[in-house]
């Protein structure tokens, strides 16, 4: 066991409920391989305590912390700062503590992209269909537009999906009916709902009208191989898996927290997985 020196650097993961998270697992691998007098622990706090314990770890010297549902939308509005991706995504997931104060970022929208690229995807090689209008389905849309996709959103309550384009640059919505015929219009679709996920219903949607070498991704993880990334292994496109992304959302942090960038592989999925 790794023992703390007095100066060691402190991050967690704020949720409520945490237990489920797996942001402890990633960050205490990275801090064992490499050494590091540091800890990230879960910290259950609830949302009515939010903004107090963010500003307390802080005055604690906690080096800065992520943050899981349900605080996403808070943890915008207890920064002093927020960059470029917080302010596209409406939403932070990672806190900084700085002396100059509280700097959000959000980095679901680059731990997406960085999965695709690691699964040998290009974001950009042509048109996005976007699966679901939440806070994930938000991060993703805007990260992909940044790279310079188009974007086509699509969701069972197409309110949703209007009022979310309606926030981003020249995103199309196309209604939730049609997400199969239209397939062969995408280089890449995006499973953001919950459909799928472990205790849920699965994603009805045949790949039967994809273009060739469509990229299929699920954000979902728990499964790991959901039955649409099943299917698109079976038709020979590019499945993308879930697990991927949440790995590579916790490098920006862990790099600023603990200086050191670490790396997501083979490894890694094992132990987070496991
Ligand atoms: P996030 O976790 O990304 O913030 P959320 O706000 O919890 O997302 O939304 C979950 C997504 O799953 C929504 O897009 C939701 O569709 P609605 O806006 O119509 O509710 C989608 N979703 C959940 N259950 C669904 C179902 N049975 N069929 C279709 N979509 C579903």
């Amino acid at each position: 066991m790794r023992l703390l020196t007095g100066s060691a650097r402190l991050a967690g993961v704020i949720g409520w409920p945490v237990s489920h998270s797996r942001s402890p697992r990633i960050h205490g691998t990275w801090l064992e391989r490499h050494g590091i007098d540091g800890a990230y622990v879960p910290l259950p706090v609830a949302p009515e305590n939010f903004a107090a314990v963010v500003r307390a770890l802080a005055q604690a010297g906690f080096a800065g912390a992520n943050v899981t549902i349900p605080h996403k939308e808070a943890a915008f509005a207890v920064c002093d700062r927020v960059d470029e991706t917080a302010h596209r995504a409406g939403a932070v997931n990672t806190l900084v503590f700085t002396p100059q104060g509280i700097e959000g970022r959000n980095t679901d929208g680059y731990g997406f992209v960085a999965n695709l690229r690691a699964h040998g995807v290009n974001p950009a090689a042509g048109p996005a269909l976007i699966l679901g209008a939440g806070g994930a389905a938000r991060a993703i849309a805007a990260a992909l537009q940044a790279e310079g996709a188009a974007v086509t959103l699509c969701n069972r309550t197409q309110d949703r999906a209007e009022a979310l384009a309606a926030a981003l640059p020249s995103a199309k919505v196309l209604p939730w009916g049609r997400r199969a015929e239209a397939l062969g219009d995408y280089a890449l679709v995006v499973n953001t709902t919950s459909l799928g996920m472990m205790h849920n219903p699965p994603l009805e949607m045949s790949l039967e009208r994809a273009a060739s070498g469509l990229a299929v991704a699920d954000i979902v993880y728990a499964p790991l191989e959901t039955a649409l990334l099943a299917e698109a292994a079976q038709r020979g496109l590019k499945p993308v898996e879930g697990l991927g992304m949440l790995l590579h959302q916790a490098v920006p942090g862990f790099t600023a927290w603990f200086g050191v960038t670490p790396r997501v592989d083979e490894e890694l999925y094992r132990i987070v997985a496991a």
